[in-house]
C-alpha cells in the first residue's frame, strides 16, 4: 500500500516540481523526460553560458532540438536558472553533475558535494533529493547525507533521499530517457517509495532495489562490465592481427550463440566520460578496504595502450607505402568518441593525434558533429577546424585513420578517393573495391 505523505500526492497528482542540477548530457534528456510525462521542472546549472543559451531557446547538444526548448521555454514549463536559492521551489531535485577523477586518478566528488551544499541552504521539509551522477556506493549516505543533515532536517522523515543512476546513452535513437528503466534506491524505505513513485511517472519501468548502496554499485558494474569486456576484445584484436585472423569476423560468427555470449567490439581506445572513469571509482573504493581490483586495472592498461597499438599500425601501414610518419599528412576521420555524437570527452581520437603529432606527422581532421577541435585539458593538440571530406582533400592525405565511424560517412566514396586507410572500426567493411589500401587496426 502507498505511503500517505504530501509529496506522494504531488508526485500522483503530477503537481510536484522537479528540479534538475546540472544541465549537460545526462541532465537536460531528464528535464525532457519529466517535461514528457507532464511536469513542471526547473534547470540549475552554474555554467551561465548553458543557461542563457537555454532561455534564448538554443540547444547546446547535437541531440535535443532548440525548437523543443523554445516551445517549453515558452510554455513556462521549464525554467532555467544559475540561481541556486530557487532550488528551494523544486519538490524534487535531481542531481546530474559530473563526477571526474582527480590527477591522481581518485574519485573527484567536488561538484556533488557543491550541489549538495548549495542544496543544504534551501532544504525545506518535504523535498526529495537523488543523486544520479556515476559514483562509488557509499556516496549517497556517507557524503551527501551528513552536509544535508546539518540543515537540521530529519533525513528520511523531514526530507528524502535516494540515488538512481543515469544510463543514458547518447546518440542512441531506441533509448530516449524515457525508455530506459531506472534502478532506484534509498537511505530508507520512504525515500525508495517516494523516488521511486516519481520515476515510474517519467520512465518505463523503475528496478527499487534495497539500498542506495545497491544503486549505486549497480551502475559501478555496468560500466565495469564494459570496461573489462572492451579491454578482452582489444586485447584478442593484438593477437588475431598478429596471426592474420580478422577479430570482427570472429565476433559476428560468435555473436550467433544465442546464449552465454554478448558482442563487444574492439577500438582504437576508451572514450565518453564514463567507462574510461567510473571503474576507478570502485578501485578507490578497494583500495581503502586493501583490496585491488585487478581486472579494472587490467583493462584500464589495455585500453590505455590502444592509442599506441593504432598508431603503430598506421606507421606500418605507411612504411608498406614507403613512407616514413614523419612528414606524413594523415587524417583522423571522426573525433567524437562515439559514433553520431557531438562529445569529444576523453575521446581516443585526441590521444591518436597527439602521438601522431609527436612522430611528425601533419594531422588534419573531419568530423561533421565536431567543427573545431576543442581544447583539451588533457591533451597538447592543434586547434584545427574540420576539413571539408572533398575527394581533394582525401587524394592529398598520405594516410586516413578512422577513429570514429559516423553513419553520416559514405565509405565508398572515401575509399574510392583516399590513398591509404588504417580502419579502427571495421568501418569499411561492406566496401568491396581496393581493399589493398585499408589496414586494420
Ligand atoms: N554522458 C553520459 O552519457 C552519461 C551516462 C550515464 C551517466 N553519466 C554521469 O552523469 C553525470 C553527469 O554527466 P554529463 O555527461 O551530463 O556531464 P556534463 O558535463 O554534460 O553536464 C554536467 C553539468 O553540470 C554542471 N555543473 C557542474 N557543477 C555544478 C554545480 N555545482 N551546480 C550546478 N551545475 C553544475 C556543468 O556546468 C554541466 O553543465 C556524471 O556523473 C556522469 O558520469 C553520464
Amino acid at each position: 500500500m502507498k505511503t500517505n505523505h504530501p509529496l506522494m500526492d504531488l508526485i500522483d497528482n503530477k503537481t510536484a516540481v522537479v528540479g534538475v542540477v546540472g544541465l549537460g548530457y545526462v541532465g537536460l534528456p531528464l528535464v525532457q523526460a519529466f517535461m514528457a510525462a507532464g511536469y513542471r521542472t526547473m534547470g540549475f546549472d552554474v555554467d551561465d553560458t548553458k543557461v542563457a543559451s537555454l532561455l534564448a531557446g538554443k540547444s547546446y547538444i547535437e541531440h535535443i532540438a532548440s525548437e523543443w526548448i523554445t516551445d517549453c521555454i515558452h510554455s513556462q514549463k521549464f525554467v532555467p536558472t544559475s540561481d541556486m536559492a530557487r532550488l528551494a521551489e523544486a519538490d524534487a531535485i535531481l542531481i546530474c553533475v559530473p563526477t571526474p577523477l582527480s590527477a591522481s586518478r581518485d574519485p573527484d566528488l567536488t561538484f556533488v558535494e557543491a550541489t549538495t551544499r548549495e542544496v543544504a541552504k534551501v532544504l525545506r521539509r518535504g523535498q526529495l533529493v537523488v543523486l544520479e551522477s556515476t559514483t562509488y556506493p557509499g556516496t549517497t549516505r556517507d557524503v551527501m547525507l551528513p552536509i544535508l543533515a546539518d540543515s537540521g532536517l530529519k533525513p528520511g522523515e523531514e526530507f528524502f533521499l535516494a540515488y538512481s543512476p543515469e544510463r543514458e546513452d547518447p546518440g542512441n535513437h531506441d533509448y530516449s530517457a524515457s525508455r530506459i528503466p531506472k534502478v532506484v534506491g534509498g537511505i530508507n524505505p520512504l525515500s525508495l517509495e517516494l523516488a521511486n513513485a516519481l520515476y515510474s511517472q517519467a520512465v518505463v519501468q523503475t528496478v527499487p532495489v534495497s539500498t542506495c548502496e545497491v544503486a549505486e554499485a549497480c551502475k559501478i558494474l555496468e560500466n565495469t562490465y564494459r570496461s573489462v569486456n572492451i579491454a578482452m576484445v582489444n586485447e584478442l584484436k593484438v593477437l588475431f592481427d598478429r596471426i592474420g585472423i580478422d577479430v570482427w569476423e570472429v565476433i559476428e560468427a560468435a555473436k550467433t550463440k544465442p546464449f552465454g555470449f554478448q558482442a563487444f567490439y574492439p577500438g582504437p581506445g576508451l572514450g565518453g566520460h564514463c567507462i574510461p572513469i567510473d571503474p576507478f571509482y570502485l578501485s578507490w573504493v578497494a583500495r581503502k578496504h586493501e583490496m585491488s581490483t585487478r581486472f579494472i586495472e587490467l583493462a584500464g592498461e589495455i585500453n590505455t595502450s590502444m592509442p599506441r597499438y593504432v598508431v603503430s599500425r598506421t606507421v606500418e601501414a605507411l612504411n608498406n607505402v614507403g613512407k616514413p610518419l614523419r612528414g606524413s599528412r594523415v587524417g583522423i576521420l571522426g573525433v567524437a568518441y562515439k559514433k553520431d555524437i557531438d562529445d569529444p570527452r576523453e575521446s581516443p581520437s585526441f590521444k591518436l593525434m597527439e602521438l601522431l603529432q609527436a612522430g611528425g606527422a601533419i594531422l588534419s581532421y573531419n568530423d561533421p558533429h565536431i567543427p573545431v577541435l576543442p581544447s583539451m585539458r588533457h591533451y597538447d593538440v592543434p586547434r584545427l577546424a574540420s576539413e571539408p571530406l572533398t575527394p581533394q582533400y582525401l587524394a592529398s592525405l598520405d594516410c586516413l585513420l578512422i577513429a570514429t565511424d559516423h553513419s553520416a560517412y559514405d565509405w565508398d566514396f572515401i575509399v574510392r578517393h583516399t590513398p591509404l586507410i588504417v580502419d579502427t572500426r571495421n568501418a569499411t567493411r561492406h566496401v568491396a573495391a581496393s581493399r589493398g589500401k585499408i589496414w586494420r587496426a
